[in-house]
């Protein structure tokens, strides 16, 4: 590890409480003037870190940046092969490429902090900001692709559980992977599969996570301001959650709960859409139905204006507005 990385564990781990400078160089086995040179690297990153004459060094306590450093402080699985990019193009297309290098049985989980090529469902992309959350979680299941699809289910709904654990927040579900926040979406799950052609079992299946943490509205393009919102709008709101913390419970939960394959009845109390005037796009085809029904087994039950009943497995839909 180097002085710049395990200096800033110490500051993650010390958050808002000053350490001295004598102290950290002394625990890190490194001279005073190469602490005071991480600080500066760490700032200009975009650390808020307070130092001053025999204050020593000091994370603000709403400094609020994802790390490597900052997640394994909360990580409860420590065996996990954390790959953390500041940016990247997309931390799907970064996991199937470490899928191919990784140990049998591995897991790996890639963060980022801003994607520039965010990948969405249906080819859409995935507007991937700095102040979200971004990461693939790469896993083995050894289950066949149907029942693999419920991957998306169980890790909307942990994604759920860490963000009312460490937010204090309440996201609806949007069947099948979106997440959403007082009538806009703040999140997606994207779930791709390689299978075996022979078993038809998946090898591994990437599921992609985008949450859009922080936004100040100001920075939302135009196109998405009606459809798209964040967890916090504003940053004092922001600061008051550990974005460190927030991460390592998603993954926390999303590896506790991904061998379950059965859905969690969160899945279904939470779901925006029964009740609703719906459109099903399949293909080019679009199709007007009414939501009936989150199902047991995760399908959705639909009526079609022609009063025939039909389950989706999965698929993709838009709630039409009264
Ligand atoms: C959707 O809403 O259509 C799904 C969005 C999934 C976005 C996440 S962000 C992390 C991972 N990397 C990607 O390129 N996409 C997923």
């Amino acid at each position: 590890m180097s002085v710049k990385s395990e200096f800033l564990r110490l500051l993650e781990q010390n958050k808002g409480h000053p350490i001295s400078g004598e102290a950290v160089a002394s625990k890190l086995n490194c001279s005073r003037a190469a602490v005071n040179k991480a600080a500066a690297k760490l700032r200009e990153e975009g650390y808020r870190i307070d130092a001053g004459t025999n204050r020593g060094y000091m994370l603000s306590p709403g400094s609020n940046v994802l790390s490597s450093e900052g997640l394994r402080l909360y990580l409860k699985n420590p065996d996990v092969k954390l790959i953390f990019l500041p940016e990247t193009d997309s931390t799907n297309l970064r996991a199937r490429e470490a899928a191919g290098q990784g140990m049998p049985g591995e897991t790996i989980i890639v963060v980022s902090r801003r994607q520039t090529l965010g990948r969405g469902r249906r080819g859409r992309s995935f507007y991937s900001p700095e102040g979200g959350i971004y990461m693939s979680i790469l896993l083995r299941p050894e289950v066949d692709l149907a029942t693999g699809t419920l991957l998306t289910i169980t890790t909307a709904a942990a994604v759920c559980k860490a963000v009312e654990e460490v937010c204090g927040i309440r996201l609806s579900v949007k069947w099948v992977n979106d997440l959403y926040l007082n009538g806009l979406k703040v999140g997606g799950i994207l779930t791709e599969a390689v299978t075996d052609f022979e078993s038809g079992n998946i090898e591994y299946a990437i599921v992609g996570i985008g949450l859009n943490v922080f936004w100040e509205e100001r920075d939302i393009p135009e196109d998405l301001r009606e459809v798209a919102g964040a967890i916090c709008t504003e940053r004092s709101s922001f600061e008051q959650i550990n974005i460190n913390a927030l991460a390592a419970s998603i993954v926390d939960h999303v590896l506790k709960d991904s061998g379950d394959f059965s859905v969690p009845p969160l899945y279904i109390e939470r779901n925006i859409v029964p009740g609703h005037n719906i459109i099903v796009n399949e293909g080019q085809k679009k199709t007007k139905a009414y939501a009936l029904s989150v199902e047991p087994d995760g399908r959705l039950m639909i009526r079609e204006e022609s009063g025939e009943i039909r389950l989706l497995s999965y698929g993709d839909i838009s709630i039409q507005k009264m």
